[in-house]
């Protein structure tokens, strides 16, 4: 362990109340994942030797969902919320060997980025505290940053302690802070809680740090990137940031989208380049595209791998476990649900494929559905290849459609069909000759 070694405290203790809830607010969904997750996956860009997240007494459900997104993530728990001061004492006992820059975030702050941290780090090469400040449109009741002539931080005050001159300061503290050479809990060794809110205030350090002679400073950041969520408002906020920066991010990385603002992703969406997407698209989590892929308007799609040069849509439902290995077409009205289909399959209208495999070629008629449920069990239907499937089949399941074989349209199937054979399961046509004008005449007497 050296002092070039980095550790991050995200404080997660806050009750959230504002957000009107029974789930934690850190567990609140930002692109179909946790915000807590958002935030250590932040963190662990930085590659820290320790991740401490401070939280409240039994949040159990807080403490598994830290576990889940980051293995090396320790969970302690403060006793009583006393202050942000208060909060990140809570971690020592987790890194009391510690001697590197401790950098601290909040659970509840999700669109910083890393790259905002490694400029923060680089500021810190000239100093022993680093303090993230931005100047918000209306900077409300947060802390002020009192900065000197020279340029550097002399201190941070809360709002509520705050002068009316020290008020008209812009530029606000965000709550992230780094403080070097394991320095952090010696500094909030001396914070006290004599203060208009009666809590142990981090940002007393930075006072405390200029006491000593060490030297502080600030770098200035988006105030969108530092966004706190406090409310279901905050949190839409937060969204609607979060999907802005990931349409950049895919149409930089060579997707089309024809009508960005109407295309949802969600944290893991991943989609190769030349893929296109038609407006009005929402993607749930699990999703996969490969190159040459085009996804007409009005598709919903989740827990989907989708092979190269595929059409999907318009309206079409993929759910999890749908697994297209390229050149298959899903047209509208279909849905897939653990559902594979091999190169070249195609289903391109109103059907129903669950627990289904297709194989290679195969066409499924308009309207087929496979009958995989009956009340208590799910079964699975295999078609093999270049098999043809005719309109308004019912295939129930479990059954077996051989390869090349053809199932007429209309059909209810509950028998397996040998290889290239022909499967028809509907009653003979009969024809009488002349009968309708019959019928018609006798009718029009009567009235
Ligand atoms: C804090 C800063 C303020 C800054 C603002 C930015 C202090 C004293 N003030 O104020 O300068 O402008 O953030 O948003 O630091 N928390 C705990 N345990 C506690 C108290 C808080 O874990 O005992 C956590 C909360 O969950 C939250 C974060 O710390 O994630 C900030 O706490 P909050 O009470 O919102 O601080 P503010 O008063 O807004
Ligand atoms: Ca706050």
């Amino acid at each position: 362990m050296n002092d070039q070694d980095l550790s991050v405290v995200i404080l997660a203790a806050g009750k959230g109340t504002r957000m009107k809830s029974e789930l934690p607010k850190v567990l609140h969904p930002i692109a179909g994942q946790p915000m807590i997750q958002h935030v250590l996956d932040t963190a662990a860009a930085l590659d820290p030797l320790y991740t401490v997240v401070v939280t409240a007494p039994g949040a159990d459900s807080v403490t598994q969902a830290v576990a889940d997104a980051c293995e090396l993530a320790i969970c302690t728990e403060q006793t009583e919320q006393l202050g942000t001061g208060d909060a990140v004492r809570a971690a020592e006992p987790a890194m009391s060997d510690f001697t590197g820059t401790t950098l601290v975030l909040y659970g509840d702050t999700p669109l910083l980025t890393a790259d905002t941290l490694r400029d923060m780090c680089d500021v810190l090469n000239d100093h022993d505290v680093v303090v993230l400040g931005m100047c918000p449109e209306d900077p409300g009741a947060y802390g002020r940053l009192v900065v000197g002539e020279d340029g550097s931080l002399e201190a941070i005050v809360e709002y509520k302690d705050a002068s009316d001159e020290q008020r008209a300061i812009e530029l606000c503290n965000s709550g992230v802070m780094a403080v070097r050479s394991g320095q952090i809990f010696t500094l909030l060794a001396e914070v006290t809680n004599d203060n208009a809110k009666g809590e142990y205030y981090l940002t007393d350090i930075v006072a405390i740090a200029r006491a000593k002679g060490m030297s502080c400073g600030y770098l200035e950041a988006p105030e969108e990137e530092l966004l706190g969520v406090n409310s279901r408002v905050e949190l839409a906020q937060a969204e609607s940031i979060w999907q802005m920066r990931k349409r950049l991010d895919v149409m930089e990385s060579g997707v089309t989208l024809i009508d960005p603002d109407s295309v949802y992703f969600s944290a893991d969406t991943a989609i190769a380049a030349d893929v296109t997407i038609q407006p009005n698209v929402w993607f749930g989590k699990g999703v996969s595209i490969a190159s040459g892929t085009t996804i007409y308007a009005y598709s919903h799609i989740e827990g989907a791998n989708i092979g190269e040069n595929c059409r999907i849509g318009p309206f079409a439902r993929l759910r999890p476990g749908s697994q297209l290995a390229g050149d298959n077409k899903i047209g509208n009205f279909v849905e897939l649900k653990k559902a594979t289909l091999h190169p070249g399959a195609q289903a391109s209208h109103l059907s129903y494929l669950g627990d289904a495999e297709i194989g290679k070629n195969s066409n499924i008629g308009a309207g087929t559905i496979t009958c995989n449920y009956d009340g208590y069990d799910k079964y699975q239907t295999i078609i093999g290849d270049d098999a043809f499937i005719g309109s308004d089949t019912a295939l129930i399941a479990p059954v077996k459609i051989g390869d090349g074989a053809i199932v007429g349209a209309g059909s209810v199937i509950t028998e397996n069909v040998t290889k290239d054979a022909l499967a028809l399961t509907r009653a003979n046509q009969i024809e009488k000759p002349g009968w309708a004008n019959t019928f018609r005449e006798k009718k029009s007497k009567k009235s």
